[in-house]
């Protein structure tokens, strides 16, 4: 480990509150805020975001491994937003928002880029694409939720940058523009926190695909008129998730997305969920629609947990509202795993349906804890029969997706060295659903597969 991060893992361990300097631009009209994102269904197409403070025109200079350069023009021009704050007297304007997406790229295969408008070019970035849709390629990406831009939340973003996954999960709550925090007071929602974040974010999302979901943090309508009305605006304008690929017409609001035996599933929580709904109803397609012989395993994550024993954010209604309205239809669809933020703390449940441990029902992972200015939540009801882990420490998980029956999740938390697990578990499945949940080496045919995994690490 480098002192440089040590020293920063020191400090992390110290202040929670402490909000990471804001670099400044260096060419008006120079790429920043680069970040990457899986641009359709397989992973056969990765969507380059980058933010300028020129209106430029918008190109990928893309290097594969025999250095053969493509140059890829964006299909839509740079785009701006402006936002009225409830708190702030002058309206804010983004700077211009570009997203290209990169296609017909080989699996498994690390390709290097960088964006602009062919004359000011980013740094050099490098992503390697996940491993074809299928049963049996193993690969491994991280989960975070509740982000936000402290010293935490960097030391949080190393541990995630040095387990070289092929793709990371942020399940809601990313930048905490909505409030720039002071001591003592919330406010005021500003719009330049995305920027500090943008830039803070870049050497993890520029580097591995980072997929989002909205939290209540990307809701920002933080008053009345003339503040502005628009849900979303931010996070909308400033993410390219591969929405439209999952037939799914609401931006990047609720999505999916294949890797290797994963289909993941992306949804909103500060949207409309009943049975009427246009999320409701992509839902029912989007499971419909999968092949469980390609992609046993199918992984759902939002917002605001389902499952959840601390006293923080308990039992709120788009827990319990989404969990009435979509919990039968995740049943029947046989979920596997579903993850949550919104609580900033760790916990793992055993399979839970109906409020009880119940076989063949999914698992709950509430991930909330990558570090934000609000602290970690450090109290607990009595722990439910469901509630198989839990723990007030900021963190992050991993999983390792061994092939079509063996997972392996690891949760770190920040103040360790990356290597030490807290929770350490393997998930087999059968026939219906998980079957057994046992620590890691527990055979060792499947725990030398695991060391195949890590090996893979960059
Ligand atoms: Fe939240």
């Amino acid at each position: 480990m480098q002192s440089s991060f040590i020293l920063l893992l020191a400090f992390a361990a110290s202040t929670y509150g402490a909000s990471v300097a804001a670099t400044k631009r260096v060419k008006k009209s120079a790429p920043e805020q680069v970040h990457i994102a899986q641009g359709d269904m397989e992973g056969t197409a990765m969507t380059v975001s980058w933010i300028t403070d020129k209106k430029v025109s918008s190109v990928v200079h893309l290097t594969d491994p025999s250095g053969n350069v493509n140059v890829v023009k964006g299909k839509d021009e740079a785009t701006t937003y402006t936002f009225q704050s409830a708190y702030e007297s002058k309206p804010y304007t983004s700077g211009y928002i570009h997203h290209v997406t990169v296609t017909d790229l080989k699996p498994e295969t690390k390709y290097s880029y960088q964006c602009g408008d062919s004359t000011t070019m980013s740094a050099t970035f490098a992503f390697t694409t996940p491993p074809q849709v299928g049963p049996t390629a193993p690969f491994r990406f991280g989960v975070m939720g509740d982000m936000g831009q402290t010293n935490n939340s960097a030391a949080t973003m190393q541990h995630i940058i040095s387990g070289g996954y092929s793709a990371t999960l942020l399940v809601g709550d990313l930048s905490y523009a909505d409030s720039a925090w002071k001591p003592g007071m919330f406010g005021p929602c500003s719009q330049t926190r995305w920027d500090s974040w943008g830039k803070l974010v870049e050497p993890l999302a520029a580097n591995c695909p980072l997929m989002v979901l909205p939290g209540n943090h990307e809701v920002e309508q933080d008053g009345a008129p003339p503040a502005t009305q628009t849900e979303f605006m931010a996070y909308q304008a400033r993410m390219a998730m591969p929405a439209e690929a999952s037939g799914a017409k609401e931006g990047n609001l609720y999505y999916s997305f294949e890797i290797g035996a994963v289909h993941f599933i992306m949804l909103n929580s500060y949207g409309d969920y009943n049975a009427t709904s246009a999320q409701y109803k992509w839902l029912a397609a989007d499971l419909k629609a999968v092949d469980r012989s390609k992609t046993p395993w199918l992984v759902a994550s939002m917002h605001a947990p389902w499952y959840n024993s601390n006293v923080k954010h308990h039992d709120e209604i788009q827990e319990t509202g989404m969990r009435d309205s979509m919990e039968p239809m995740l049943l029947d669809a046989k979920v596997d795993l579903i993850f949550a933020g919104h609580v900033h703390a760790y916990e793992r449940t055993f399979a839970v349906a109906n409020n009880k441990t119940t076989a063949g029902a999914p698992i709950h992972i509430n991930i909330g804890d990558a570090g934000n200015r609000e602290g970690p939540c450090p109290d607990y009801y009595p722990q439910p029969e469901w509630s198989a882990f839990r723990e007030s420490k900021f963190g992050h998980g991993e999983m390792a997706v061994h092939n079509a029956t063996h997972l392996q999740w690891n949760w770190h938390r920040v103040v360790d060295d990356e290597p030490v697990s807290a929770d350490s578990v393997w998930l087999v499945k059968g026939s219906d659903g998980i079957v057994a949940a046992h620590g890691a080496g527990a055979s060792a045919s499947v725990y030398d597969g695991y060391q195949h995994l890590l090996n893979k690490k960059k």
